[in-house]
């Protein structure tokens, strides 16, 4: 595959052509925002480590049947990967309160749920991507109901598979948020999943181990990121 003219630049990644109409190059950048683009900053080596934790999960995914956009690694901070239609849809998902969960239903973080959430947002930077259910997702035309059903049914998947793989590295997975899109009218899973996408707590210590320590100020960022791709490559 070869890298051809930038066609997108995001908060977090830049998004290539490529010689292959099916697959774009993608280059997760260092650069950090929080609150819709408000809070702005570097987390130094963030690029490399969002680009390989990320690819660590899709491939666990999808050796786990869990279909998604991955195409393989092509430098520390590149991968390539299918082209999706993205569907307009943030999808979260939480197990334990924490973050506007918390705050929305007065529930001090740390909290257990009794049941897992599963959350939509309106993919919308303008509008502050508010939360919609699924009269909302049919009343805009973001998704037919099959493809919600669908969508539910890979975030609980994907969920069940981090959860249990996170379980043997010390690391609880808190919520985690998901885009999805279409590629040859098939659903697969999008974005990337990192420390900036995801919470995640030390099972001992409670310790934040993800971008909540940058939206938070509470220091430490890189060495987050960094130790969650240690335990994935199983450094501990
Ligand atoms: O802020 P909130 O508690 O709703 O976030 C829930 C989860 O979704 C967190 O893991 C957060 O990192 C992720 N998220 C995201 N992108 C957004 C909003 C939330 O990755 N635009």
């Amino acid at each position: 595959v070869q890298k051809l003219e930038m066609i997108y630049e995001g908060k977090a990644k830049k998004v290539y052509k490529t010689d292959n109409p099916d697959l774009a190059w993608v280059e997760y950048k260092d650069d950090a925002t929080a609150f819709n683009g408000l809070k702005k900053g570097t987390i130094m080596g963030k690029g490399e480590l969002n680009n390989k934790i990320s690819a660590h999960f899709f491939e666990l995914l999808a050796q786990k049947g869990v279909p998604n956009h991955f195409v393989e690694l092509k430098s520390d901070t590149e991968q390539v990967v299918k082209i999706l239609q993205i569907i307009m849809v943030e999808v979260i998902v939480r197990n334990i309160a924490a973050g506007s969960l918390a705050k929305r239903l007065g529930l001090e973080e740390g909290t257990p749920l009794k049941h897992t959430v599963l959350e939509y947002c309106y993919k919308n930077d303008e509008l502050g991507d508010p939360m919609i259910n699924d009269y909302h997702i049919a009343a805009l035309g973001l998704a037919t109901k099959e493809q919600m059903a669908q969508i539910a049914e890979m975030a609980l998947k994907v969920n069940e598979v981090m959860r249990e793989y996170l379980k043997d590295k010390n690391i609880d997975l808190i919520d985690f948020k998901l885009e999805f899109g279409l590629h040859r009218g098939k659903v697969l899973l999008g974005d990337e999943i990192s420390p900036d996408t995801c919470r995640f707590w030390d099972t001992e210590t409670k310790k934040k181990l993800d971008k909540d320590r940058f939206r938070r100020d509470l220091g430490d960022v890189e060495d987050a990121y960094r130790e969650i791709l240690k335990r994935l490559q199983g450094g501990e």
